[in-house]
């Protein structure tokens, strides 16, 4: 068992990692108050909330169990867990528990920190996906029908407790899309790292234990690290999005649900790449080895068929990340080694899209 800390100052929280987390003696200590909500969806509940409501079992105990899906993480769907807490009368002093994937923890999350104008809540990520990135951080919020997260807040959990024993039931494809995000830290901090996910892919598709644990602490790890510097993304978090400008384009154009965000991150990390090779900071063997590691972790290393340069424009165009108008691309001045670029010459984007697109 492994705890981090993100160090937010009198915010700072734990992460813990490591199989067999779900009892008393570790939840119990981080929920303040009587009152605990648990929100997870209808795929997880039959699975996990035996066991968390074991370890919480002293309290007083309310569930929510959501429809499952990125469809349903909208604005209507937060009233199932308003409406619980307020038909409980949960108070201030209540704890939320996410126990879910990232929907789950994005929705439990913005509800409580909209709850009565905020309450605690622990995050129990049971994707891998949601252990090395959306549990950790304090992004929460819903998608608008016009735009994704387009409504939310920043609220940090007071815990998280990534179990890698509920990753055991999780779909190979949604491993691969947790991969992905994992694959991203090491492309954009730590060639070291890259090169050990790269030695270990088959032992982490295979849910090799060790290797698992191993590739959620660097994760969680590097992503503290961004964290504490930058908690509102004012700076280095932005580097956070490395692959997910042209993956958000993919999501868009596909309409969501086709792709796996972590699919749309493979394609898009690729495409980083071979825009970081247009300007002359990478070159092609580098190129390579991305689309090869991504391949490797079960990952589409190029947009879906028919998507033009054109179409990755008209969506790029509207990029929340994008300031005053201008274009922002997170690239790669090495392996392991990402800046902020938001001055990426139009020829050199357009013979990356071009060279990428089928
Ligand atoms: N807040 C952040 O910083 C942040 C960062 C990245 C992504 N996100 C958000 O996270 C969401 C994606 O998260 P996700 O990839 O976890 O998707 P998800 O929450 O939809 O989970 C994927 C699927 O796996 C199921 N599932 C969850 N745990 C399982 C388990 N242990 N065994 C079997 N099935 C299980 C879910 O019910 C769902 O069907 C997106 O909405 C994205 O916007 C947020
Ligand atoms: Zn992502």
């Amino acid at each position: 068992m492994h705890t981090l800390t993100v160090e937010l100052g009198d915010r700072a929280y734990p992460i813990v990692i490591g199989p067999e987390l779900m009892t008393a003696e570790r939840i119990a200590p981080h929920i303040h108050g009587r009152q605990v909500l648990v929100v997870t969806n209808e795929t997880v509940a039959p699975l996990y909330l035996s066991r968390v409501l074991k370890a919480v079992s002293a309290f007083e105990v309310a569930t929510v169990v959501l429809p499952d899906g990125e469809a349903h993480k909208h604005l209507e769907t937060l009233d199932l867990i308003f409406s619980e807490a307020l038909e409980n009368r949960f108070s201030r002093n209540a704890t939320f528990i996410a126990l879910g994937g990232g929907v789950v923890g994005d929705m439990a999350g913005f509800a409580a920190a909209s709850y009565q104008r905020g309450v605690r809540f622990l995050q129990i990520p049971t994707t891998l996906l949601a252990q090395v990135d959306s549990s950790v951080g304090g992004k929460t919020g819903v998608n608008h029908r016009l735009g994704k997260n387009m409504i939310g807040a920043f609220h940090q959990p007071t815990a998280v407790f990534a179990d890698t024993d509920m990753l055991k039931s999780l779909p190979p494809r949604e491993l691969s899309a947790g991969l992905a995000e994992v694959i991203k830290y090491g492309l954009l901090g730590d060639h070291q790292f890259l090169q050990w996910i790269e030695s270990k892919i088959e032992a982490l598709r295979a849910q090799d234990s060790e290797a698992l644990t191993e590739a959620i602490r660097q994760s969680c790890t590097m992503k503290a690290e961004i964290v504490r510097r930058d908690e509102r993304e004012g700076g280095v978090r932005a580097l956070l999005n490395l692959g997910h400008t042209f993956g958000h384009a993919i999501e868009a154009h596909l309409g969501y649900g086709d792709w796996l965000h972590g699919e749309a991150v493979g394609a898009g990390m690729v495409m980083a790449a071979e825009v970081s090779r247009q300007i002359g900071a990478l070159d092609a063997s580098d190129v390579a080895r991305v689309a090869s590691l991504c391949e490797s972790a079960g990952l589409p290393t190029k947009p879906p068929a028919g998507m033009t340069p054109s179409d990755f424009m008209t969506h790029m165009a509207v990029d929340k990340k994008n300031v005053d108008g201008r274009m922002r691309f997170i690239l790669l001045r090495a392996l392991g080694d990402a800046y902020v670029d938001d001055a990426v010459d139009p020829q050199s984007l357009s013979a990356a899209l071009t060279t990428c697109c089928h």
